[in-house]
């Protein structure tokens, strides 16, 4: 089974990568699931019905998000209502939502999705690495394909995970920082790992924020209002491949495409 991991979406230039480029993407790497972090998706900051609804429309199975889930306040509503949305696990009780789901690809095998956030340098929410083990149980006698979403600051947190789920599931991927990782690899108990997958957004940018605003915040320490870049729009994220019958993953390739480039594979793929 083929698994496209698509790194957070970043406002308008990213959700029109996914709209231009996700169906090539699916055709050329013979995608059968396709995971996508949304917490990004709406005006940079957020997600919206309007807006889960237009990205899951272009092909993307099953949502994650992070720090930035709850900045649309619709989002408290609606992620208790829309289950292929998924927050944080580690969200204290009391939160609403979900923070894995156990999916079907469109031919009925299933994927379990789980969703953790980091605790360096980011909010104290519950431990992520008990949470984990936790919603692991959830998914026993149910599927042996396991995608983790963790997102988190830290290099140390994410590859701390990556170990403490080796063997247990199928990839732990990061996210969160919008900077892609060189370091894709096979663990040696068969889970694949990536500290971060990257930004599908703007990159002539601060992390997909306009460079101005977000410079100016540094220089001043004054207040500013960010609002998304435009320009050189890329695609990041990974491709796993696993074997279903042990939920091991077999390959992971990291990904990172300009709209150009996406453009280019759709007229290649059309000859
Ligand atoms: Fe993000
Ligand atoms: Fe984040």
């Amino acid at each position: 089974m083929n698994i496209l991991f698509i790194g957070d979406i970043f406002g308008r230039p990213g959700r029109d990568l996914v709209r231009r480029g996700l169906s090539v993407l699916v055709e050329r790497f013979e995608a059968d699931f396709v995971i996508a972090n949304v917490e990004n998706a709406a005006g940079g900051f957020g997600i919206t019905r309007e807006v889960c609804e237009a990205v899951a429309e272009c092909g993307v199975d099953v949502m994650t998000t992070g720090n930035h889930v709850w900045d649309k306040k619709e989002a408290l509503d609606y992620v208790a209502t829309e289950a292929r949305l998924l927050r944080p696990a580690n969200y204290p009780v009391g939160a609403p939502g979900r923070g894995s789901l156990l999916a079907r690809t469109t031919d009925g095998r299933g994927v379990g999705v789980i969703n953790l956030m980091g605790r360096v340098f980011m909010a104290a929410l519950d431990d992520p690495f008990a949470v984990a083990l936790r919603e692991l149980e959830s998914f026993a006698g149910r599927t042996r394909v396991i995608i983790v979403d963790f997102h988190a600051e830290a290099t140390s947190e994410k590859m701390a995970m990556g170990w403490h789920l080796d063997g247990k599931v199928t990839a732990v991927i990061g996210t969160h920082t919008h900077v892609q990782t060189a370091d894709e690899r096979l663990l040696p108990g068969g889970t694949a790992y990536l500290t971060d997958a990257g930004m599908t957004g703007p990159h002539d940018s601060i992390i997909g924020s306009q460079a101005e605003a977000v410079l100016a915040r540094f220089r001043t320490g004054l207040p500013s209002r960010f609002e998304p870049a435009t320009g050189n729009p890329r695609l990041h994220g990974a491709l796993i491949t696993t074997d279903e019958a042990t939920g091991r993953a077999t390959a992971i390739r990291r990904l990172a495409f300009s709209l150009d480039e996406l453009e280019a594979m759709r007229a290649e793929t059309r000859e």
